[in-house]
């Protein structure tokens, strides 16, 4: 079984992005476990904590350390990854020499109402996620344009739903893989 704990970027109660992971999660392939790690419970990281670090931080840490890998889905904010998002990767590297993200097999996957769907936020975190030693998926891209029928009371659009399960089929072999 992977065990794949999945990250929602955004705070919002209301998340598109909240609604693509539950689309994902529910795509995935039987021999995927599915557990999400909860960023909204966590403080602003500050270095000064690395001497004591809050029981949040330590929590969310050690839940990261026990999958075999993440999937991180995340809103684009101004081009970019939303800062709750840095804070939590900056919190997984964090104290030195104690991170847990190195050597950890990952996807990326978002939404957004527009056209291009997140693909700059997710560009931005391919730039620097590697070099932290994450094993970071390449393909299939999961930069999904919502519209207001994308995540309807009939359940999601048929092509959202074809493409999770593209994706989530990838990812577990992924996480078998490099885990
Ligand atoms: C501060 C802020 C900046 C945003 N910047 C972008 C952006 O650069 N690109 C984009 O596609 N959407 C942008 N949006 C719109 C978000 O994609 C939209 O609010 C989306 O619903 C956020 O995802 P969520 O519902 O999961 O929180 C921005 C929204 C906010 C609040």
């Amino acid at each position: 079984m992977a065990r794949i704990g999945y990250i929602v970027g955004s705070l919002a109660e209301d998340s598109v992005n909240r609604k693509l992971a539950e689309v994902l999660v529910a795509q995935a392939p039987e021999r995927a476990e599915l557990t999400e790690v909860d960023i909204r419970p966590l403080p602003l990281y500050d270095r000064h904590l690395d001497e004591d670090f809050p029981a949040e931080m330590t929590a969310f840490k050690e839940q990261v350390s026990a999958c075999d890998g993440l999937l991180l889905v995340s809103p684009e904010h101004n081009q970019s990854f939303p800062a709750p998002v840095k804070n939590a990767i900056d919190i997984l590297t964090r104290p030195p020499r104690q991170g847990v993200l190195r050597g950890k097999p990952m996807g990326i996957a978002g939404a957004s109402p527009s056209r291009f769907g997140t693909i700059n936020s997710q560009t931005q975190l391919r730039t620097f996620l590697p070099l932290l030693g994450v094993k970071l998926m390449g393909t299939p891209l999961m930069a999904v344009q919502v519209t207001e029928d994308t995540f309807g009371d009939a359940g999601p659009d048929e092509q959202i739903a074809t493409r999770a399960a593209k994706y989530m089929e990838a990812l577990t072999t992924w996480v078998e893989q490099h885990s």
